[in-house]
C-alpha cells in the first residue's frame, strides 16, 4: 500500500503523476491536522492553505466539469482545509462551485471568500443597485443567509462598494470585509485604505519571486491587524516555467517539502503576516499536493532567505 506522502514524493521525484485517484490514498494517513493562523482580532483559526478559483479552476467550471469541481471542494474539506476564494468575474467558477457547495451541504463547512465589483479596475464608478444585485446573487448561489468574506475586487469604486459591504456586515449578513489587488499601480492606494479603513482582510499577490509586498503592505497588515489572503503564490505559470525539469534541493526536506508546489506555498505562508494562501487548481492531485504545505515544518527566516537565494540562482 502506498501512502499519500509516498505518492507525492514519488510524483515529485519522477515528475509524473501516477494513474491513481489520489483520494484513494487518503485512508492510511488521514485525517490531517493542518497548520492554522488566527484571523487578526478574533480567535478564529483558518488553515493556512485554501483553494482559489480563477485560472484553470474557472476553466473547468466553464467547461461544465461539475464532477471535478465537486471533487475539489469535497477534497478541500476532507483534508481539513476550508478557505475557498472566488469572484463573480471568474467565469462560471462562483456559480458552479456555489451551487455544488449549497446542494451538497459543503457550504456549511467552507470559509467562502468572494468579491464584489461592478466598477472595473481603478477609476470607474459602481452603480450601488448593481453592486447590491451582484452581492445578492453570491448569497443565492451559496444558499446561506450569512457569508464569511466579501472583498472589493481590484479596488473598484471602494467608497461605494466597501460602504455597501459595511452595511451588510452591520446587518449581520457578512462576517468579514476587505479589498483586493494584484496590480502594482494600486499598491499605494491599497496602503492608504489599510491605514484609513477598518478592514478585516486584504487579498494580494505574493510569491518567492514577487516580494514587493514585504516592504510596506505585509508589515502594515500586521500593525493594523488585517488578515492577508495570498494570491498568485505560483505567479500562475511563472514559477512553474522556472523550475520545469528541475529537482528540489535536498535541504527542502528540512522543511517537510516534497514538491515545488509545497516549496512555493511554504515560502508564502511562512511570512508571519499571511493568514492563508489560495492557489487555484483544476486537479485533485495538485490540490492534495498544495495542502501538503499546511503540515510539517515551515521555514524560519534563515530558511526563507535560502529559498529566495535558490530561486534567484535558477
Ligand atoms: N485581485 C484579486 O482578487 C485576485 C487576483 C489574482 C488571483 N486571485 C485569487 O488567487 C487565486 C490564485 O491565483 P491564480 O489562480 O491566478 O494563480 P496561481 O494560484 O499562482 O497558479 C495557478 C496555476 O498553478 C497550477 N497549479 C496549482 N497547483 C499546482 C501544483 N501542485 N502543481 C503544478 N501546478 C499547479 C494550476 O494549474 P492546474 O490546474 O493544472 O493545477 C494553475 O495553472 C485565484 O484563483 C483567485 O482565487 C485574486
Amino acid at each position: 500500500m502506498i501512502t499519500r506522502r509516498d505518492y507525492l514524493k514519488l510524483c515529485a521525484a519522477t515528475g509524473v503523476a501516477l494513474a491513481i485517484n489520489p483520494r484513494l490514498l487518503l485512508a492510511d494517513d488521514s485525517p490531517r491536522q493542518l497548520l492554522t493562523r488566527t484571523i487578526p482580532g478574533t480567535s478564529e483559526q483558518l488553515p493556512i492553505i485554501g483553494l482559489g478559483s480563477s485560472a484553470s479552476f474557472s476553466r473547468i467550471a466553464g467547461e461544465g466539469d461539475n464532477a471535478t469541481v465537486r471533487e475539489l471542494l469535497q477534497t478541500l474539506v476532507e483534508q481539513g482545509a476550508s478557505v475557498f476564494d472566488t469572484a463573480p468575474s471568474y467565469g462560471a467558477a462562483e456559480r458552479v462551485a456555489g451551487e455544488i457547495a449549497r446542494d451538497s451541504g459543503l457550504n456549511e463547512k467552507l470559509f467562502w471568500a468572494t468579491k464584489v465589483n461592478v466598477a472595473g479596475r481603478g477609476g470607474g464608478s459602481a452603480d450601488p443597485a448593481a453592486a447590491r444585485a451582484q452581492i445578492e446573487q453570491s448569497f443565492d448561489w451559496l444558499g446561506k443567509p450569512e457569508m464569511d468574506l466579501i472583498q472589493v475586487h481590484n479596488l473598484g469604486d471602494v467608497p461605494t462598494q466597501l460602504g455597501l459591504l459595511r452595511e451588510y456586515q452591520e446587518a449581520g449578513r457578512l462576517r468579514y470585509i476587505g479589498v483586493t489587488t494584484t496590480f502594482p499601480e494600486q499598491y499605494q492606494e491599497l496602503e492608504r485604505l489599510m491605514s484609513s479603513e477598518p478592514l478585516n482582510f486584504i487579498g494580494i499577490d505574493y510569491a518567492v519571486d514577487n516580494r514587493v509586498m514585504e516592504q510596506r503592505i505585509l508589515p502594515l497588515a500586521q500593525e493594523r491587524g488585517i488578515g492577508v489572503l495570498v494570491y498568485l503564490p505560483f505567479g500562475r505559470t511563472r514559477l512553474w516555467q522556472l523550475v520545469e525539469g528541475r529537482t528540489l534541493p535536498d535541504w527542502a526536506a528540512e522543511y517537510d517539502i516534497a514538491s515545488w508546489g509545497q516549496f512555493f506555498l511554504k515560502f508564502a505562508v511562512s511570512h508571519p503576516a499571511v493568514t492563508c494562501a489560495t492557489p487555484a487548481t483544476s486537479q485533485v492531485r495538485h490540490l492534495i499536493d498544495n495542502l501538503g504545505a499546511a503540515s510539517g515544518r515551515l521555514p524560519d527566516e534563515e530558511g526563507r532567505q535560502r529559498m529566495i537565494a535558490h530561486i534567484e540562482s535558477l
